[in-house]
């Protein structure tokens, strides 16, 4: 699937725009449309459905944006959540020096680096080829292209201090433009209150989940829970990120969905696997099925060093195979720095073990942009029907936007009438559609690339036995449906059954 037709498809339909867009945009942030808005919805209302209101071991919370900084101390993103950050000074472009491949030719005058900016080695190497045609054009090579080396890659973080004088960098047309590597804190800063200085410095969030630390005390004083039990969270997110790209994929305003599900220590183990299990089959009971899904245990090296284990969903996107959702088990790391930064007793004492200790944490975290974007590239597809080529979103009915359309085959004999009265019922419990203009062919189809599983056309026989023709959107099938049964069938068709 070709990324940049999904993105003029959510351009042209109504999904997603470019933010601010009339100004130019914004790099790094997007609008949901009127038909993104409700996908994405109904995916935060899937995910909340299964996760909380279904169970009874788990429970919501809605906590601000901006939180005492003290938070962000305790939860080391203060300190330790930012990125090697390398400037350009011929071009003043700016790139993360982990993703800087230097490609090293050993020539007999000395050697020739070049770097290339890749989210991966191979999206470098990709890109190698063409860099050296640019250079090669400006006369920035000491020997033509076709009579190159080999070249060796290693990042710019790697590489030794003494030779980052002689990297030519990714848009520089001579070596040594680029700057050693500085931190960049990825949290966007804000001041509270009328006065600009240090002591009223805050921090939009970077992550749900500390809000959730934060009330850990709270929730338990409640009374309501007792251990095992999670606290899940949806809610925006913000991340300066050097390189936001790929759609949705990486933005600088996001939202989350996360659980902290909290439990003793002696049985984390066994809640990791469950929800390391629970959560991948959740996405591929709606509709990642295609095989593009996969779970992926970290290496120790990868681990953080308070987790004994951390799992990705992961998703092949047409840009490369990415992160949808981690699985990490987080010990007791969150509540302990919060117990120290804080001074308050974040233990809890289990009534039916008779101890008192600091529960583990087994942490769910997604993101909604993303496995929006995961849902939209996996029900993109272009097939044939009738004898014509149609674009058509195969979204679970649960996720898709539109439940329904209501089509009166023609404007007369009462059939528009009637199609409103059915429109009128249905549009008391879901997001349908009402459209009476043009071929019924072309009507289909418009629904077909919105995604919308159901089509319903008042026609002839309706008004001689009061029955409607129902089409599904995947296959094109139809059947007969009485006027009075369609609520419930659309019912049926998109409230889950009682396993979901
Ligand atoms: N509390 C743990 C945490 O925040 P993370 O891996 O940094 O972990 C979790 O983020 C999820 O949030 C990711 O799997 C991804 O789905 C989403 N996410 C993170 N950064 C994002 C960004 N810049 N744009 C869109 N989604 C993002």
């Amino acid at each position: 699937m070709d990324m940049e037709k999904l993105v003029s498809l959510c351009k042209r339909r109504g999904f997603i725009f470019p933010s601010s867009e009339i100004y130019g945009g914004l790099n790094g942030f997007w609008d949901y449309g009127p038909l993104g808005v409700e996908l994405k919805r109904n995916i935060k209302e899937a995910w909340w459905q299964d996760n909380v209101r279904s169970r009874d071991d788990m429970v919501g919370l809605d906590c601000s944006i901006i939180m005492n900084p003290k938070v962000w101390e305790a939860s080391g993103h203060v300190g330790g959540f930012s990125d090697p950050m390398v400037d350009c000074r011929e071009t003043k472009d700016r790139y993360r020096a982990d993703q800087l491949y230097v490609f090293k030719f050993e020539l007999p005058a000395g050697p020739l680096m070049v770097a290339v900016a890749g989210g991966t080695a191979q999206d470098a190497k990709d890109s190698l080829d063409e860099r050296l045609s640019k250079l090669g054009n400006k006369n920035a090579l000491p020997i033509k292209k076709k009579d190159l080396p080999t070249p060796s890659v290693i990042t710019y973080t790697e590489l030794p201090e003494v030779d980052r004088i002689l990297v030519i960098g990714p848009t520089a047309t001579s070596a040594g433009s680029l700057t050693e590597p500085r931190q960049f804190n990825l949290m966007f800063s804000t001041n509270v209150g009328a006065l600009a200085d240090a002591s009223s410095k805050a921090y939009l969030r970077p992550e749900t989940a500390q809000g959730i630390f934060a009330n850990f005390k709270n929730v338990c004083d409640t009374g309501r829970v007792k251990l095992p039990f999670g606290i899940a969270q949806i809610g925006k997110s913000f991340r300066n990120e050097i390189t936001p790209r790929n759609f949705i994929f990486r933005s600088r305003e996001f939202e989350q969905m996360e659980i902290e599900f909290f439990c003793h220590p002696s049985e984390a183990a066994q809640w990791y696997a469950y929800w390391r299990k629970a959560r991948f089959d959740w996405y591929v009971r709606h509709g990642l099925q295609s095989g593009r899904l996969r779970l992926r245990d970290h290496d120790p090296d990868e681990l953080a060093f308070y987790s004994t284990a951390t799992a990705d969903i992961e998703y092949e996107f047409p840009f490369g195979t990415s992160e949808l959702e981690g699985i990490a088990h987080r010990g007791d790391y969150d509540l302990s720095q919060h117990t120290k930064f804080s001074g308050k007793d974040l233990s809890y004492f289990d009534e039916e073990k008779k101890e008192r200790y600091l529960p583990h944490v087994i942490e769910p975290s997604a993101g909604a942009d993303r496995a929006t974007l995961a849902f939209l590239c996996e029900a993109y597809q272009e097939d044939e029907m009738g004898g014509e080529t149609r674009t058509v979103l195969k979204f679970h009915p649960r996720l898709a936007p539109i439940k329904a359309a209501v089509f009166p085959l023609v404007k007369k004999d009462g059939m528009p009438e009637k199609g409103e009265k059915i429109y009128r019922d249905l549009k008391r419990h879901f997001n349908v559609f009402f459209d009476e203009k043009g071929a019924i062919g072309r009507r289909y189809r418009r629904q077909d690339e919105a995604g919308t599983p159901l089509g319903i056309t008042i026609d002839g026989q309706t008004l001689e036995d009061d029955t409607v023709t129902f089409r599904d959107r995947d296959t094109g099938r139809q059947w007969r449906v009485p006027s009075a049964g369609v609520v419930q069938a659309v019912r049926d068709l998109v409230e889950p059954s009682t396993d979901a």
